[in-house]
């Protein structure tokens, strides 16, 4: 009976050790001025992923800070605050670099390109690559669906999306509803603090909605004690965010569109934001 017991607590604690070692760690720290530096760490693997890189040395001082080699550089467009650092990071770790097929001859020291349905392996952990056009022409998002983990750069946003600078209002509400399709529970993390002024924008759409609202407060709050506001979920974002609600009658109603298509209110609600 003794023995028995003792067995289950070391079966359990053997279960646990094993969960963590799979489990992937996340630092999220500041780089630039408002880019989001993002170091994915598996401890399983001693993997290492910088999602994007858009400054050379705070992502350094963070990876000597936790001991971690920067193994991955996955890269999700070809800007050049999401490329900086690319040449020199590599140069340093020798680090892959993965990054989008349709824009690979702009991604500084590619190793790899991927597109739409690729997948591949990152220390035991599935990536699925989603493309989603609009900010860019071959912008790519990295979904990890077993730690429910969406990296989705200048794509979405809490509580807004990327300027269209490369592909018309139609394609981008097309891939915002790729994001939209995945698990409630997923963990979204994007490429910019830009949160305040898009919850200050989100309440001109869609004023009475009490989710936002709320939002809204606690993002003020947040961004007045100086903290940030990654990440969010595809559930909170579908609730709250105009840019994946022009389905919404509210909205509809509040911007005269009622007889149009979600493609047109999207349009409107991007058209709007670029000039706020
Ligand atoms: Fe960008």
């Amino acid at each position: 009976m003794d023995f028995k017991a003792k067995d289950v607590t070391f079966r359990a604690t053997k279960q646990r050790r094993t969960d963590l070692m799979k489990a992937l760690e996340l630092e999220i720290f500041l780089c630039r001025s408002d880019n989001f530096g993002v170091l994915l760490h598996c401890h399983e693997s001693n993997l290492t992923a910088s999602i994007d890189a858009p400054e050379y040395a705070p992502i350094v001082a963070m990876a000597e800070r936790r001991g971690w080699n920067i193994t991955h550089i996955l890269t999700t467009h070809h800007h050049g605050d999401h490329v900086e650092a690319n040449l020199a990071l590599k140069d340093r770790y020798g680090c892959e670099i993965i990054g989008p097929r349709n824009e690979a001859v702009a991604i500084p020291g590619i190793d790899r390109a991927v597109g739409d349905g690729d997948t591949f392996d990152f220390g035991g952990h599935v990536v699925q690559v989603i493309e989603t056009p609009g900010h860019t022409a071959g912008h790519v998002c990295y979904h990890f669906p077993d730690s429910k983990l969406l990296f989705a750069a200048d794509t979405l946003f809490a509580l807004g999306c990327g300027r269209l600078f490369e592909r018309p209002a139609t394609d981008m509400w097309h891939s915002l509803q790729k994001l939209a399709s995945l698990p409630d529970e997923t963990a979204v993390y994007f490429g910019h603090e830009y949160t305040l002024a898009n919850a200050r924008f989100a309440l001109t759409i869609d004023p009475d909605n009490e989710r936002l609202k709320a939002r809204a407060g606690e993002i003020e709050r947040l961004r007045a004690e100086g903290k940030f506001t990654i990440p969010t979920t595809i559930g909170l974002e579908k609730e709250t965010n105009p840019f994946l609600r022009a389905a919404d009658p509210e909205i509809r109603r509040n911007l005269l569109m009622e007889g149009r298509t979600n493609e047109e209110v999207f349009a409107e609600i991007r058209r709007r934001k670029d000039h706020f």
